[in-house]
C-alpha cells in the first residue's frame, strides 16, 4: 500500500481566496497599525501571499512552536522554539497560521500572545480541519474550511517534504 496525492485546492483557487481575505483583512484594519505574527514553518508562503495582496503595508513578526504528543494521547503540551521579538503591547496583532487541527497550537498561541497585552488579537487560519477539533479557537478569518485528511503544500508538509508544492493536496493511501 502506498501514498498518493490529490489535489484538492487548486492555485487559481488559493490565489481567489487570498485575495478575499486580503480584502477583507483591509477592510477590517484599515488606519489601524497591523502587526502579523506567523507560525513557522507552515503559515510561511501563505503570509507572503497575503501580507502582498493587503492595500496597505504591516509590520511582520514571527513564532515557531513544537507541539510533543506522547504516544497516542494528545499531550496538549506546545512548546515556544522562536518567540516573538516586536513588541505587541497595545498594537493590533493577527496570527497568521497554515492550518488548525486539534487546535491545541493556536489555542497556546492566543494565551501567549494575550499575556503581552495587546490593543486587539485575532486569527487568519488558510486551513480550518474540523473533524478533531479538541480545543475551541475563534478563528476570524478563514481560507478553506475542510473536514478531514491529511494536507501538503503550500506550506503544509509531512515530514519536511512537499511544503514548497503551489497547490494543497490531500494524502491518500491507495
Ligand atoms: P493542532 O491544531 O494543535 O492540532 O496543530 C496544528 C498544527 O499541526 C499545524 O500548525 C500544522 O503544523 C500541523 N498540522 C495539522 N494538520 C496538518 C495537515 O493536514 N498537514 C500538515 N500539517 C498539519
Ligand atoms: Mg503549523
Amino acid at each position: 500500500m502506498g501514498t498518493q496525492k490529490r489535489c484538492l485546492i487548486s492555485r487559481a483557487q488559493i490565489a481567489r481566496q487570498v485575495a478575499e481575505l486580503a480584502e477583507q483583512i483591509g477592510r477590517d484594519y484599515a488606519g489601524r497599525d497591523l502587526v502579523m505574527v506567523g507560525v513557522l514553518k507552515g503559515a510561511f508562503i501563505f503570509m507572503a501571499d497575503l501580507v502582498r495582496a493587503l492595500p496597505f503595508p504591516v509590520e511582520v513578526d514571527f513564532v515557531r512552536l513544537c507541539s510533543y504528543g506522547a504516544g497516542t494521547t494528545p499531550s496538549g503540551e506546545v512548546h515556544i522554539t522562536k518567540d516573538v521579538e516586536l513588541p505587541l503591547k497595545d498594537r493590533d496583532v493577527l496570527i497568521v497560521e497554515d492550518i488548525i487541527d486539534l487546535g491545541l497550537t493556536l489555542a497556546f498561541l492566543r494565551q501567549h500572545l494575550l499575556s503581552h497585552r495587546p490593543r486587539s488579537l485575532k486569527i487568519c487560519c488558510f486551513i480550518d480541519k474540523k473533524e478533531r477539533r479538541e480545543v475551541d479557537v475563534p478563528l476570524d478569518y478563514v481560507g478553506f474550511p475542510v473536514e478531514k485528511g491529511f494536507l501538503v503544500g503550500y506550506g503544509l508538509d509531512c515530514g519536511e517534504h512537499n511544503r514548497t508544492l503551489p497547490e494543497i493536496f490531500v494524502l491518500e493511501n491507495d
